[in-house]
């Protein structure tokens, strides 16, 4: 049972989403002109798809700026780099940013008030990057449909995205949104047509506001190098058992619950780790993955043995709606 709206209803196109992407990119080469374009590249399907788009539509005319803000998983930024820069040719600037988006996060709790600074600070390394670039007019932005009705919605804002509710009013730049009226398996499509490889286009979906999102409440390095780690042994163990391609989203969270263990006869006072791993089509809802108990024991047994700091974790077993895939 689909009721989303169908694409012509979203986008006046009557046709398939593959021959969408001709309309899309002659949308971008209308839009644009001779101009430059800067593209927020987050290595992330959304971005990527965007990045692709606008490259076949206007070439050298992009430039992709990449922002470490030090919230990014484990290899990630490496990852950026060696694919956009090194395999795709593209102009791609690296930015090392983590110590400005720390900086402005240090102490801020709200789950909300989080997402706007990452929101405001990754336009304003932007604008930066634009003015010393010379003269850039257009941004390109990842912003998806289910982002614009989550944002927009009558009930009131579930979650600024950060590439939505988080703009700041006086940014000065004309965003480029090309993918803006789709949901995800039709970004992939369009991924998939326009020739990105598979790794990139199943890549699981990851918030604009990364780890900030899986730390609930104030972030300190330490609490980002233990959702960081968690991440990390999560998804090899994952890619081990073989179920990379069955879960939608699975990753770490660290709710800032602390409590009592024993490890080698010693008590312990640690932190303790969620892993959520959930089942979608369109993150518009979600169901909880039921993965195999012998994996959730042998990622928590590593996680405990290897990640500093940790000694409890848990599995999330709540759908979206009422919680929502993210815990902030
Ligand atoms: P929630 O947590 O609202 O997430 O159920 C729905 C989907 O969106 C991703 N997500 C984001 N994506 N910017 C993004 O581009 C954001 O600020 C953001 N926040 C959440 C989330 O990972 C899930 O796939």
């Amino acid at each position: 049972m689909d009721e989303r709206e169908s694409l012509e209803k979203r986008t006046g196109f009557a046709g398939s989403i593959t021959e969408y992407v001709d309309v899309m990119v002659e949308q971008v080469r209308q839009q644009v002109g001779d101009k430059r374009v800067l593209c927020a590249l987050s290595g992330g399907v959304d971005s990527s798809v965007c990045a692709a788009i606008v490259h076949k539509a206007v070439g050298d005319q992009l430039v992709c700026v990449f922002v470490d803000h030090g919230l990014m998983r484990a290899g990630e930024p490496e990852m950026v780099d060696q694919l956009f820069g090194d395999h795709f040719g593209m102009n791609l600037i690296s930015v090392d940013a983590v110590d400005r988006f720390l900086g402005k996060l240090e102490g801020v709790d709200d789950p909300e008030r989080k997402r706007k600074i990452i929101g405001e600070e990754f336009i304003r390394v932007f604008e930066e990057e634009a003015r010393s670039l010379g003269q850039i007019d257009y941004l390109v932005q990842g912003t998806i449909y289910p982002d614009i009705i989550e944002s927009d919605s009558d009930k009131g804002v579930v979650k600024s995205h950060h590439n939505v509710g988080g703009l700041p009013e006086d940014f000065d730049f004309e965003l480029v949104e090309p993918v803006k009226y789709l949901f995800k398996d039709e970004v992939r499509a369009v991924g998939e047509a326009l020739g990105l490889p598979h790794e990139l286009v199943w890549r699981q979906p990851f918030p604009g506001p990364g780890l900030a999102v899986r730390v609930v409440g104030a972030l300190t390095p330490d609490k980002v190098r233990m959702v960081r780690e968690s991440d990390a042994i999560f998804r090899a163990e994952v890619a081990a058992a073989g179920l990379e391609g069955e879960v939608w989203q699975y990753f770490t969270v660290l709710p800032g619950t602390r409590s009592v263990g024993v490890t080698d006869g010693y008590r312990t006072y640690g932190q303790a780790i969620v892993l959520r791993a959930v089942l979608s089509s369109d993150a518009m809802s979600a169901g909880v993955a039921e993965l195999p108990w012998s994996l959730l024991n042998k990622v928590t047994l590593r996680i405990c043995a290897e990640v500093e700091g940790v000694n409890r974790v848990m599995y999330d077993t709540t759908p979206k709606p009422p919680g929502t895939i993210e815990w902030e």
